[in-house]
C-alpha cells in the first residue's frame, strides 16, 4: 500500500515537472524559432483546400516544367514564375503534374484553377480556355541528326518522317503546312529526340526553347537544329473560361516584369536575361 503511494505520488511529481517543461518549451520555441511556426502555418493553410489553388503542368518539358528526380520536385522556368505570381497576387498554389493533354481538359473541365506548361496561345484553344496576357515568346524549330545535309530547312520535308509530340501546336502546324511530310506523333517528346537519335525518324519540330536545349544538354553532339524559327507563338497561363483568377495574375504579371522578378527567373533557366545581358 505505502508502496503503490509512493510511486503515485512520483508519477503525479514526475507529470508535473514534465508539464512544466513542455510549457517551457513551448514558449521558448514561440521567442526563439518564429520561422518554424510560420513554416507549420503554411504547411496547415495548405491542407485548408479553401484559399489553395490548384495548378496543373506537364511533367517534361525542359527546361519550363521537369521532375528533377534528385529530389522529387517539379521544377524549371513556370513553376518559379506560377510560384512568385501566386506570392504576388496572395494567393496559395497547389502545383500537381500530368500529362499536356490533361492540363488542357483541366482547364475545359474546371478540374484544375490554373495550367501553366509552356501552353502556346491559339485562337482554337481560346475558344474554350482562358489565358493570361503572354509570358513567354517562343515559336517552332526542327531538329536532325548532327550529321544530315538532307534537311537543311522545312522546305526538305517532303517524304521524310517528322516526328513531335501529340496534341500540341507542332502537330497542328506539320499537319496543316506539310501534309506530305510522314509525321509521326508522340506522347513524349524525349521519345521522339531518341527516335531521332537511333536513325528511325528523320527529324523531330517542337517548340524552339525545348529543342535548343535538349540539343545543347542530354543531345550535345547528336543533333543539332536547322531552319531556324518556322512559327512565332507566345505561351499563356491558361485558366477555366469566365476564371476570376486572370485579372489578378496579369496584375501580378505586370508587376514582376517591371519590378525585376520575371528577368532573375528568366536568366536562372535560360542563363541570360531577355535583353540578352546578365546580372
Ligand atoms: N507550346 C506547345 C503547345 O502549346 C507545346 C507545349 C508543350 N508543353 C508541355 N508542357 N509539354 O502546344
Amino acid at each position: 500500500m505505502k508502496k503503490k503511494s509512493f510511486l503515485l505520488g512520483l508519477v503525479l511529481i514526475l507529470s508535473a515537472f514534465f508539464m512544466a517543461a513542455c510549457g517551457s518549451t513551448q514558449s521558448s520555441n514561440e521567442a526563439e524559432a518564429p520561422a518554424a511556426e510560420k513554416s507549420e502555418e503554411v504547411a496547415e493553410g495548405n491542407e485548408s483546400s479553401e484559399d489553395v489553388f490548384s495548378v496543373a503542368t506537364d511533367t517534361n518539358f525542359v527546361p519550363f516544367e521537369s521532375l528533377n528526380t534528385e529530389t522529387g520536385e517539379m521544377e524549371g522556368f513556370d513553376i518559379d514564375l506560377i510560384k512568385a505570381l501566386a506570392d504576388e497576387a496572395g494567393i496559395k498554389v497547389d502545383i500537381e503534374a500530368m500529362e499536356f493533354d490533361g492540363v488542357i481538359a483541366g482547364m475545359q473541365t474546371a478540374r484544375f484553377d490554373i495550367g501553366i506548361a509552356g501552353m502556346t496561345i491559339t485562337e482554337e484553344r481560346a475558344e474554350t480556355i482562358d489565358f493570361s496576357d503572354p509570358y513567354y515568346d517562343a515559336g517552332l524549330t526542327l531538329a536532325v541528326k548532327a550529321d544530315n545535309e538532307d534537311i537543311k530547312s522545312e522546305a526538305d520535308l517532303a517524304g521524310k518522317k517528322v516526328a513531335t509530340r501529340s496534341g500540341t501546336t507542332s502537330e497542328t502546324y506539320l499537319t496543316e503546312n506539310h501534309p506530305d511530310a510522314e509525321l509521326v506523333p508522340f506522347p513524349g517528346i524525349v521519345e521522339a529526340y531518341l527516335e531521332l537519335i537511333s536513325g528511325r525518324v528523320d527529324a523531330v519540330m517542337y517548340d524552339a526553347p525545348n529543342v535548343m536545349y535538349y540539343v545543347n544538354t542530354d543531345a550535345k553532339g547528336q543533333l543539332k537544329t536547322v531552319g531556324g524559327l518556322l512559327q512565332g507563338e507566345q505561351y499563356g497561363i491558361a485558366f477555366p473560361q469566365g476564371s476570376e483568377l486572370v485579372e489578378p495574375i496579369n496584375e501580378a504579371l505586370k508587376t514582376l516584369i517591371e519590378n525585376g522578378t520575371y528577368d532573375d527567373i528568366y536568366e536562372k533557366w535560360f542563363g541570360e536575361r531577355p535583353n540578352g545581358t546578365t546580372k
